[in-house]
């Protein structure tokens, strides 16, 4: 798969600061890249192979960044909640909405998911890149318990992962774990409900780095449904 078209801020995530909680890293990280005039909010081309063939009904996207999913959902007729740290990523996701003529089918909410979660019920809950170098040691397994949570009997549920650092980078860059779907299935298989797996799978895709060249990076992609009963 390639994907080397700008789809969200791709500047090096900061090293955190021994006093950063995940609201002031994103909010820092956001505010210290202003977005060029002619950018457009994408969706990630793999949430879209995989929530493309869903029937329109409720969605939360956690950690939406720039809200590229959220919008593309929404113009496909998805009511969606919108979650994110950073009010500043937020605003600009709001203002690409209202610009793509979706600003009613989205509801944008600011929450540290650590400390609180949306509430409701949902057709399809999605985690796209819900990576932070801030989050504490079983912070996002805690995330995706309740992300699992909020999906509805019959409902999905979406989180994609980056499996690998850019093919660029000789020494990861950050010092944080990602995670392997083995270990989003075993959150799963420690919550209540049953659960089919759809699609489990790492891949590679081709992007482009900082400076224009062309590497590689896996991505973990795990869809999963819950039973209806
Ligand atoms: C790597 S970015 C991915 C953004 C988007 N989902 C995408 O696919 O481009 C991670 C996002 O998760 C958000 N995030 C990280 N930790 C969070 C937390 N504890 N609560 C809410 N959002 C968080 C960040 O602000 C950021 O927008």
């Amino acid at each position: 798969m390639t994907d080397t078209a700008p789809r969200t801020p791709r500047p090096t995530m900061p090293v955190p600061t021994s006093t950063d909680t995940a609201q002031s890293y994103w909010e820092g990280f956001y505010r210290g890249w202003e977005p060029p005039a002619d950018w457009v909010a994408r969706a990630n081309p793999l949430f879209v192979r995989e929530a493309g063939a869903l029937p329109a009904g409720t969605a939360l996207d956690l950690g939406c960044g720039a809200g590229g999913d959220a919008i593309w959902l929404a113009e496909r007729g998805w009511r969606v909640t919108a979650v994110d740290v950073s009010a500043t990523v937020l605003r600009r996701a709001a203002a690409a909405a209202a610009e793509a003529g979706v600003a009613d089918g989205i509801e944008w909410q600011e929450h540290d998911l650590s400390r609180s979660f949306p509430d409701g019920v949902f057709d399809l809950v999605s985690a796209q890149f819900l990576h932070s170098p801030v989050a504490g040691v079983g912070e996002r397994e805690a995330i995706l318990a309740s992300a699992a949570a909020a999906v509805g009997p019959g409902g999905t549920l979406l989180v994609i992962s980056h499996a690998g650092w850019p093919s660029w980078f000789e020494e990861p860059p950050l010092d944080f774990r990602l995670p392997t779907n083995a270990e989003v299935l075993s959150v799963l298989e420690a919550g209540p409900g049953e659960w089919a797996v759809d699609t489990d799978e790492v891949l590679t895709r081709e992007l482009t780095g900082p400076t224009g060249e062309v590497g590689t990076r896996d991505d973990a992609v795990l869809r999963v449904s819950r039973l209806p009963h």
